[in-house]
């Protein structure tokens, strides 16, 4: 789920962020993923992503949020960043790069910015932990 950032008041945002907020890229998800991560910022709205993997690739990425319009923004674009790119390309996107290419956010939205690339972080954590066993992936879904 993703709310209606159209309706936020983007005043002193960035075209950046106002762009990613009003057109999200990779709203979504992904059945049966090779990773998959969420968290809960500690203004209680939730982030998700999942991932697919091909060939050590992220061939596919979604997410989806219940946060506000920079989060939307961030994860849009921490995903199309993310999109294509290696696992060990993926695993050094910084939160200070996507903050500085977001052309910046509000102190209170900085949280935002840092919980989207630590979501990307624990889907790719996620795949790695079981990238050489993927049963015991299935089996904890069962779980
Ligand atoms: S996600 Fe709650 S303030 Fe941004």
């Amino acid at each position: 789920m993703v709310d209606e950032p159209q309706k936020q008041d983007f005043t002193g945002f960035s075209q950046t962020v106002i762009d990613h907020a009003r057109n999200p890229r990779n709203v979504g998800t992904i059945p049966n993923p090779d990773g998959y991560a969420s968290a809960v910022g500690s203004c209680g709205d939730i982030m998700e992503m999942w991932l697919r993997i091909k060939g050590d690739r992220i061939q596919n990425i979604a997410f989806s949020t219940t946060g506000c319009g920079p989060t939307v923004a961030a994860l849009s674009f921490v995903t199309e960043l993310a999109k294509g790119k290696t696992i060990a390309e993926a695993r050094v996107i910084t939160p200070e790069y996507v903050l500085d290419a977001l052309g910046g956010l509000p102190e209170e939205n900085i949280e935002c910015a840092v919980l989207s690339v630590a979501v990307l972080r624990g889907a790719v954590g996620d795949y790695l932990a079981f990238k050489n066993q993927p049963w015991k992936r299935m089996y904890r879904q069962q779980g």
